[in-house]
C-alpha cells in the first residue's frame, strides 16, 4: 500500500469524467489513503453527493457559505488537513480560476488557501484544451508548482478526438504516489538555511540593510521540511512566517547570522539564500547619533562582514556534505556564478538575474541556473515555491546517490 496514512482532498469538477472519481476514491483507499471530497456545483450535475459520501465514508463538502460546514470544518482546515489536493476532473473553468487565484466557491477557496501540493487531472473537449487561454492556465499552474497528470488523447465524450480525456483512475493514483513518495526523501538529514537580509546597526535606532524579502529562503525551508529534513532556518528580519516543522533562529547582523549557523552545525546540507550585508559600520555608536546645527553630517566608515557561505564551505570536519550558495547578478550571470562557486568553495550556486525589470527581488517568480562542478542547468521561470521544491528534490537526489546534471 503506497499511500498508507496519507490524506487526500479530492476536488471533483464538473465534467463527464467526474464518474471516474468514484473509482478513484476506491483505488486511493485501496492504497491506504483517507479521501475527503469537495464536490463542485457543476460536479454534482454528474455524480451525486450521496454516491461520493457513500464511497468516501465521509461527509461531502459542497458549500463555502454553509454555516454547518464552516462550524464543523472550516475551508482553511479542510485544505490544510490533507497531504495532497487532487483536482479531477480539472475543467478548463476550474483551471482558469486556479491560475487567476479566484476564490468564489469552496473548491477554489480551498485551492487558494492550501499550503499543500496540488495535482490536477484535466479533462475537456480537445479544442478547449488547445485553446490559448487554457494553455496559458496550464503554464501559469506549472509555474506555480501545480503537478499535472494527463490529459490523454483519444475519443472524447463530445464525439471529437484528441487530447482531452481524463487519465484513468489508476494513473492518477500513480501520480499521487509519485508526488507523495518524495515525502521522506530527506528524512534523517539536517539542512541549514539562511534567509532574508541582515541589519547592521549604525546606532541603537538606525541600520544598514537591503531589500531581500526572504521569500526564496523561507520557501526552501518549507520544501526541505516537507521532504522530511530536520530544518534549521537562520533568518534576518522578514515579513515571512516560519513554515511548519521548521526551527527558526532569528538574527539581525551578519555576525549573529554566522554565529547561529555555526551553532547549528553539524548539518548535511547548508543553503545560503540570505542577502548578507557585505559591510558593517566600523564603530557602531552606543547612543543615538545627534544632529547638531551647523555640524557636518557624520561620515560612516565600513568594514567587511564575514562571508557566511565561504566560512561554511571551508574544508574541515564540520563542513556540510553539500553547500549551496546563491548568486544574485545583474550581468554575466553564469560567468560570475561560476567564479563565485570557485572563490567561495561551495558545491553549487543557484544563479539568478536580478537586474531591473526581472521583478525577482521581492517578487514571487524566479529564473535560475544551477551551477555545479560539471556545468550549468537552466531552469524555466518558476514561482519561488517551485524553485524551492525543485532544489529540495535535486538535493535529495544528490544525497541519495542519484546523479544529476548539476554535478
Ligand atoms: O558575494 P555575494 O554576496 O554575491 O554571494 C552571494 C552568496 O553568498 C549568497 O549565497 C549569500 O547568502 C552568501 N553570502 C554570505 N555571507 C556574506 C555574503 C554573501 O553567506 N557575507
Amino acid at each position: 500500500m503506497r499511500l498508507n496514512g496519507k490524506r487526500i482532498l479530492l476536488i471533483i469538477g464538473g465534467g463527464i469524467a467526474a464518474y471516474k472519481c468514484l473509482e478513484l476514491i476506491r483505488r486511493l483507499q485501496d492504497e491506504g489513503a483517507g479521501v475527503r471530497c469537495i464536490l463542485t456545483r457543476a460536479g454534482a450535475e454528474f455524480v451525486t453527493p450521496l454516491s461520493v459520501a457513500a464511497l468516501s465514508g465521509d461527509k461531502v463538502y459542497q458549500d463555502l457559505f454553509s454555516l454547518t460546514d464552516e462550524a464543523e470544518m472550516g475551508h482553511i482546515r479542510l485544505s490544510r488537513e490533507a497531504d495532497l489536493l487532487v483536482v479531477a476532473p480539472a475543467t478548463a473553468d476550474l483551471m482558469a480560476k486556479m491560475a487567476a487565484g479566484l476564490a468564489g466557491n469552496l473548491a477554489t477557496t480551498a485551492l487558494l488557501a492550501t499550503d499543500k501540493p496540488v495535482l490536477i487531472a484535466p479533462a475537456m473537449n480537445v479544442e478547449m484544451w488547445s485553446h490559448p487561454a487554457t494553455q496559458r492556465s496550464v503554464q501559469t499552474l506549472e509555474a506555480d508548482g501545480v503537478a499535472r497528470v494527463g490529459p490523454a488523447a483519444g475519443d472524447l465524450a463530445c464525439g471529437e478526438t484528441g487530447p482531452g480525456r481524463m487519465v484513468e483512475a489508476s494513473e492518477i493514483v500513480d501520480a499521487v504516489a509519485d508526488k507523495l513518495g518524495g515525502a521522506g526523501l530527506l528524512a534523517g538529514r539536517k539542512v541549514l538555511i539562511t534567509s532574508g537580509p541582515t541589519r547592521e546597526a549604525i546606532d541603537p535606532v538606525r541600520y544598514l540593510s537591503n531589500h531581500s524579502s526572504g521569500k526564496q529562503g523561507h520557501a526552501i525551508a518549507r520544501a526541505v521540511a516537507n521532504l522530511g529534513a530536520e530544518t534549521v532556518l537562520v533568518t534576518g528580519p522578514t515579513a515571512e512566517t516560519v513554515p511548519a516543522g521548521v526551527q527558526a533562529v532569528h538574527v539581525e547582523s551578519a555576525r549573529d547570522m554566522l554565529a547561529a549557523c555555526e551553532a547549528a552545525l553539524p548539518a548535511d546540507v547548508a543553503i545560503c539564500a540570505a542577502a548578507v550585508s557585505d559591510w558593517r559600520i566600523a564603530d557602531e555608536a552606543g547612543q543615538k547619533m545627534k544632529k547638531s546645527a551647523g555640524a557636518a553630517p557624520p561620515a560612516l566608515s565600513l568594514v567587511e562582514n564575514p562571508d557566511i557561505l565561504a566560512t561554511l564551505s571551508k574544508p574541515g570536519p564540520n563542513r556540510p556534505a553539500l553547500v549551496v550558495g546563491f548568486a544574485a547578478e545583474t550581468e554575466n550571470v553564469i560567468d560570475n556564478a561560476m567564479d563565485k562557486r570557485k572563490r567561495k568553495l561551495c558545491d553549487w550556486i543557484v544563479a539568478n538575474d536580478v537586474s531591473a525589470g526581472t521583478g525577482t527581488f521581492g517578487g514571487d517568480n524566479n529564473t535560475v541556473h544551477l551551477v555545479g562542478a560539471d556545468g550549468v542547468v537552466d531552469w524555466p521561470t518558476m514561482s519561488k515555491a517551485a524553485v524551492a521544491e525543485r532544489l529540495a528534490e535535486t538535493i535529495a537526489g544528490h544525497l541519495n546517490g542519484k546523479r544529476d546534471a548539476a554535478e
